[in-house]
């Protein structure tokens, strides 16, 4: 969480940091500031709020005629959101300001020595402690600021990703991590640092990634140089060059990110299937696992780890893996998983799921897994990010940026890399027949083609919402493969509409939640003909006797459930396994207009982030 851009250049840093903050926002939204440098002054413009509100307060962007600056925007950890908590945090002499991405755990007991050194304190935050940590150190040592940020990152418990400046020295940002991302943008006599490329797409394709616990000293002169925070070892800069366009991060028309990425989903599938399903030659090839295939077939289990929605495409990995390949399969929340001392055997395979590939309890179960000795694959969206780095191998998914801050087409690009992933295993194991294997390909590539059918039934979706948008409550249910079907509607309609919702099971109603149903109650359910339809359709005349409100997912022309439910989505028929990346689709557009009628900013929904970088 929080968003960090900083640049040093030629160009007026102003509307690059601006520009790159909303871009950022992503990643937090409830307080912003930016610190500009104009060669004599040192300016710092923080408020409460978005970008667009520090923009106001700055008015003329170029009134500041500074080439080098850093700003920020907030998802608060420490200190509630105003103006003072907001960063960057300047140092007691005012030389030293910092923007922060993380969390410093020890920050207590460091500000209570720096308050018997003398230090006063203006906000409630860590970062404010660490400013005054290297400005102490600078005042102690007599080093230059890299070295005292080095000096001080060596005694800070906890998770950066931090961007330095001295207004004494304003040819040099210095900036490192561990924990939270950094990315660097090498320019023609220019960089600039964000917590992710989107900031510089427009201004260079050469970045370089910044590892766990390193360090950068950048200087404006096209000057950078890398060292490792704890040995000091020097390292040779690695420059990418960025696999993404402006385009691909702009709404394109949509009136919000959510419901572009929606629509991105038949595209997004076909990028995941792209190279891997190759139907002229009737088999799938996954690049990943060339060198792994035998660690895989003789695992004794797999443990899948994740969180939230990627949570929820691990439940359903778990069914289609168990399905195909006969291998026990756990799914776990990594923020459980990484405190429970978890039982590792060496023989495990430990899959890790991320959109962002930045999620901090994802990581941390990542390095228990590690530790242990496990292999870690990965299954991330974010080339690059540091669960990517981290893995032993994986597959992206490609499902192109996901900037809306409720996961859409992550979650169904994730379920096609696991359904590649188990019928290629299953193959090989031959616990499915050659004939079964061709006939799920075959579904497989149609898939795309049926999402985009779902999706004309927009305007239907937007009316059901309109029906629904004035309820405190819903329940979601589904059977099989569309348990975590349920979970995951259940999920995005409470963090985008803030409605309480449940996921159930549907036979798990009758031991508990069937009490809730009354008239007021709406019922999503699931019930496509392949999986469970009878016991649905029992499920379902439960909710009707009791007068409950239902909205159900049904197969393309279906009859029964019908004559039941209060509205009907139709989606086309598949193979059971698949039906997930179908049934989603519906709930993901019923919560987006439900969001959108209550006049919620779903985009940005209220105390969430898109990049959970602290635990
Ligand atoms: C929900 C959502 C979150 C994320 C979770 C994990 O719409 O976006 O629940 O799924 O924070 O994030 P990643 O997948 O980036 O590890």
């Amino acid at each position: 969480m929080c968003g960090i851009v900083a640049y040093i250049g030629n160009q007026q840093a102003a509307p690059i940091i601006i520009k790159g903050l909303k871009r950022l926002e992503y990643r937090g939204y409830d307080s912003t500031g930016v610190s500009l440098f104009n060669g004599s002054e040192l300016y710092t413009i923080k408020t409460k709020g978005k970008v667009s509100e520090l923009e106001l307060k700055l008015e003329d962007q170029n009134s500041i005629d500074a080439q080098v600056g850093l700003g920020h925007t907030r998802w608060a950890t420490h200190g509630i959101p105003n103006d003072k908590n907001a960063h960057p945090q300047a140092s007691n002499s005012s030389n030293l300001v910092l923007v922060h991405n993380g969390i410093i755990e020890n920050y207590a007991s460091l500000k209570e020595e720096l308050i018997q050194r003398g230090y006063t304190f203006t906000s409630d935050t860590d970062t404010e402690v660490l400013v005054n940590l290297i400005e102490d150190i600078q005042k102690k040592e007599k080093v230059k600021l890299g070295k005292a940020v080095q000096i001080a990152l060596t005694q800070v418990i906890g998770a950066y990703a931090i961007v330095v400046f001295d207004r004494r020295k304003p040819n040099e940002l210095i900036a490192a991590r561990l924990g939270s991302p950094l990315a660097i943008g090498v320019g023609e006599n220019e960089f600039f640092v964000a917590s992710d490329a989107t900031p510089f797409i427009e201004y260079t394709k050469n970045v370089i990634y910044l590892e766990e616990e390193h360090l950068a000293i950048i200087r404006s002169n096209r000057d950078i140089a890398i060292r490792k925070i704890k040995t000091d070892k020097v390292i040779k800069p690695y420059v990418e060059e960025l696999q993404m366009s402006l385009e691909n991060i702009q709404k394109g028309g949509y009136e919000h990110f959510m419901l572009k990425e929606i629509f991105e989903q038949p595209q997004a599938i076909r990028d995941t299937l792209r190279g891997r399903l190759l139907s002229n030659e009737g088999k799938i090839t996954l690049s990943s696992l060339r060198d792994h295939e035998n660690k895989f077939l003789k695992a004794k289990r797999i443990l899948i780890v994740a969180c939230g929605t990627s949570w929820h495409a691990g439940l359903v990995a778990e069914y289609l893996i168990e399905k195909f390949t006969r291998i026990p399969v756990e799914v776990e929340y990594a923020s459980e998983f990484r405190y429970r001392d978890p039982i590792i055997f060496q023989d495990d395979i430990i899959i890790a799921i991320s959109q962002s590939g930045e999620t901090a309890d994802t990581l941390a179960a990542i390095k228990i897994a590690k530790e242990r000795g496990a292999f870690v694959y990965g299954v991330c969206n974010v080339v690059g990010s540091s669960i990517s780095r981290m893995t032993d191998t994986g597959c992206y998914t490609h499902a192109g940026p996901e900037i809306g801050v409720a996961s859409t087409k992550a979650f169904t690009t994730q379920i096609t890399v696991f359904s590649l992933l188990a019928l290629h295993l299953g193959m090989l194991k031959g616990s499915l027949s050659r004939s079964e294997y061709q006939q799920h390909l075959a579904e497989l590539e149609s898939l795309p083609d049926k999402v985009s059918e779902i999706l004309k039934q927009e305007t239907l979706i937007k009316e059901v919402a309109s029906s629904f948008n004035d309820t405190n409550n819903c329940i979601y249910l589904g059977r099989g493969y569309n348990f975590p079907v349920a979970l995951e509607g259940a999920l995005k309609l409470k963090e985008i509409s803030y409605i309480h919702a449940e996921g159930y099971p549907a036979a798990e109603m009758k031991h508990g939640p069937i009490a809730l149903i009354d008239e007021q109650m709406p019922v999503v359910v699931i019930a496509t003909k392949k999986g469970h339809y009878d016991k649905v359709v029992s499920n379902i005349q439960e909710i009707k006797s009791r007068k409950g409100r239902i909205i159900a997912v049904v197969s393309e022309g279906d009859v029964r459930v019908k004559e039941l439910a209060d509205y009907c989505i139709e989606v086309p028929e598949s193979l059971e396994c698949f039906t997930p990346i179908l049934t989603t689709i519906p709930l993901q557009l019923l919560s987006y207009y439900i969001a959108v009628q209550r006049g919620c900013n779903v985009d940005q929904p209220r105390n969430l982030a898109k990049s959970v970088t602290v635990e």
